[in-house]
């Protein structure tokens, strides 16, 4: 063989490896398209008790053809089992992607595929300056408060620890989404003063609901905290969940300089929030970033320094930066007041 004919064999090898591995890469986004098209469409519900396809697609009224496909492709992941002939959902799937479910993490892939991959899809029409979209709070507020409450259950014990640290007998939680947090702390301290602020609608009269079924007493108010004249009284706590991302980075000293105008002497601010080049979790960090920056009313996650720096600059000090996921690089992070103002 000549020696081109060898070079030209060896890149159509190199070629076929190159689009292979592309290929193999992708796979991994089958599981959560076939998890994300169960829980939109409520198919795993339909195969709950074993069904056929064709049964199934009579009964919930589907096109039969395309659900043998998304079948097939759940019986390849492992989402679906066949037995006696018969498509059953697993008990996972049914516990965790339901929709009707109270474990269902479903919102979570709502948002994955409804939000972060069509944005991120948009990337080169933005990136040669088409204009941003906005980001819809109305209309997508409920799914990503539900997103952000899966982190409840992590983040709780950091807070009650901090609060036992503190002098705390009243909180503030900015945008408080569906007031977790504070029916938590409602659960472990019935004696507090417990105020949420929400600006969106539709879910602060979620978190009313919850809150009334749950027979706590939280304060909750609708309106943009930015407008918002606070309440009657100094706060011993404010926290600030997952908020910072709808400031930008400008306008975040104004955000801390607000809150700690309604705080207490001695009070405290605390935020959970991904943090920017920690050193660990930065894929999830750039992937949130790339996200929140592909939106006209959406700001990137700062590093620790710069919330340190800023946080410095209205009389604050970092005393406390804890990893709650280190791979997905969130962060409990505790603000004391210095005494020192600007
Ligand atoms: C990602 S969710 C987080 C919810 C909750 N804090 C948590 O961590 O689970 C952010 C919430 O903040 C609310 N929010 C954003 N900016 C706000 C503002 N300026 N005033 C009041 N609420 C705001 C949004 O509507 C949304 O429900």
């Amino acid at each position: 063989m000549e020696v081109r004919a060898v070079l030209e064999t060896i890149h159509e090898w190199k070629k076929l490896y190159q689009a292979r591995k592309w290929m193999k890469q992708n796979a991994t986004f089958l599981p959560a398209w076939h998890a994300y098209v169960g829980y939109t469409a409520e198919l795993f519900e339909c195969f709950a008790e074993g069904n056929t396809v064709e049964e199934a697609a009579t009964q919930c009224n589907l096109d039969k053809g395309l659900l043998q496909n998304w079948v097939d492709v759940g019986l390849a992941v492992g989402h679906l089992r066949e037995r006696d002939n018969r498509i059953h959902a697993t008990p996972a799937m049914l516990s965790y992607v339901s929709p009707s479910s109270p474990d269902s993490v479903g919102p979570l892939l709502q948002e994955l595929m409804e939000l972060h991959i069509p944005t991120l899809l948009q990337y080169p029409s933005l990136l040669k300056g088409e204009e941003k979209p906005v980001f819809e709070n109305d209309r997508f507020g409920p799914t990503v408060a539900a997103t952000s409450a899966l982190l409840e259950k992590l983040a709780f014990p950091k807070l009650v620890h901090w609060i036992k640290a503190h002098d705390v007998h009243s909180v503030l939680d900015i945008g408080c989404g569906h007031g977790g947090y504070l029916r938590r702390l409602s659960e472990v301290r019935g004696d507090m003063r417990l105020i949420g602020i929400e600006q969106n609608e539709e879910v602060v009269r979620q978190a009313q609901e919850e809150s009334n079924s749950s027979g706590c007493k939280l304060e909750l108010v609708h309106d943009d905290f930015n407008r918002w004249g606070g309440p009657e009284e100094p706060v011993d706590l404010i926290m600030m969940n997952n908020i910072l991302h709808y400031f930008e980075p400008d306008k975040r000293c104004q955000l801390l300089r607000k809150a700690k105008q309604m705080i207490s002497l001695g009070g405290t601010i605390t935020l959970i929030s991904p943090v920017n080049k920690t050193g660990s979790g930065q894929a999830f960090a750039s992937a949130f970033n790339s996200f929140m920056s592909a939106h006209e009313n959406l700001y990137p996650f700062p590093t620790k320094e710069e919330l340190e720096q800023m946080a410095g600059g209205e009389g604050l000090r970092m005393s406390l930066c804890q990893p709650v996921i280190r791979e997905g690089s969130w962060y409990f992070i505790g603000l004391e007041q210095t005494g020192e103002e600007r």
